[in-house]
């Protein structure tokens, strides 16, 4: 078992993040040599908060991702099960709203959320795809999904220079700027060990999200993530039920559909809106 499959132990993924929370965003710029300002414009475009909406971030941290969905009228949860993190946000921003909670156990009624979204978090939950369909469940019909996470370049050339970024730099950076570099290599790690941009869309949708596309940021150090919840489930699976039913079966008149041939652009997959 890896170190960052022992770190990804509850407690001990809170406790490292209690333990960082104070430095955690100025690191987190440093490591990123700035680019996080641009992902974080990219999820908040996605993400596309509307007057009224009620929005929740999931593993919210310190609340950086959620200050940038604060905006038009919405109003976001910030949820995050490190109470170290969430004490810190209380303090940045006082106009969130924050829950000290577990992304895979989500302390709210089903249908309540016109977007959920979760920004660097899902890599570090133990269980990514019961976190999927806990944000399902809280998610109205016809609700957004939209995650922002580390991935892999699919170019080979920059893909091998990100590992050794991982491998060589972050440490030494880390080590020079945080108060806790071992959180940092985890870091490293846990993002080598993540699957790549088609795996995490295969897991969306796997827990029932519809229009399920990504796009890269960064060459695909950065991968955003959607997702949409049917706007009525019932009516979608007939309409699948009607297709299936419409279908030639295998030899009928000798035309059968050819299989889908595989995305291979690493750009963007699916019938997304991208
Ligand atoms: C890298 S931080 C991201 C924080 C914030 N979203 C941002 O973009 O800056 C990851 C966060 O995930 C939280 N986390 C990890 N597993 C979690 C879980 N199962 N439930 C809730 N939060 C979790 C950690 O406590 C940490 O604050």
């Amino acid at each position: 078992m890896s170190r960052a499959d022992m770190d990804k132990q509850p407690d001990e993924v809170a406790g490292m993040f209690d333990g960082v929370a104070g430095g955690y965003d100025r690191t987190n710029t440093i490591l990123a040599v700035g680019n996080d300002y641009l992902w974080r414009i990219a999820t908040a475009r996605a993400v596309d908060p509307q007057p009224g909406e009620r929005i929740l971030d999931v593993a919210a941290g310190t609340g950086t991702s959620s200050a940038t969905f604060a905006k038009n009228g919405a109003s976001v949860v910030a949820l995050d099960f490190s109470p170290g993190m969430v004490e810190e946000g209380r303090k940045r921003h006082p106009g969130i709203e924050f829950v000290v909670g577990d992304a895979q156990q989500l302390p709210f009624d089903d249908e309540v959320f016109d977007a959920v979204t979760i920004s660097f978090g899902l890599r570090n939950v133990n269980d990514p795809k019961l976190a999927l369909a806990e944000m399902y469940r809280v998610l109205k019909p016809g609700g957004r999904l939209v995650i922002c996470e580390f991935s892999k370049p699919p170019v080979a050339l920059l893909r091998a220079g990100h590992r050794a970024y991982l491998k060589l730099v972050l440490p030494v950076v880390a080590g020079l700027s945080s108060s806790n570099p071992d959180a940092y290599s985890y870091l490293a790690e846990s993002i080598e060990e993540w699957p790549d941009q088609g795996v995490l869309s295969q897991w969306i949708r796997g827990v029932g999200f519809t229009r399920v596309a990504y796009r890269n940021l960064t060459a695909g150090v950065v991968a955003l993530h959607r997702g949409r919840k049917p706007a009525d489930a019932v009516v979608l699976a007939s309409h699948a039920k009607r297709k299936r039913a419409a279908r030639p079966k295998a030899g009928d008149s000798g035309a059968s559909t050819p299989p889908t041939a595989p995305n291979t652009s690493g750009t963007a997959t699916d019938a997304g809106d991208l």
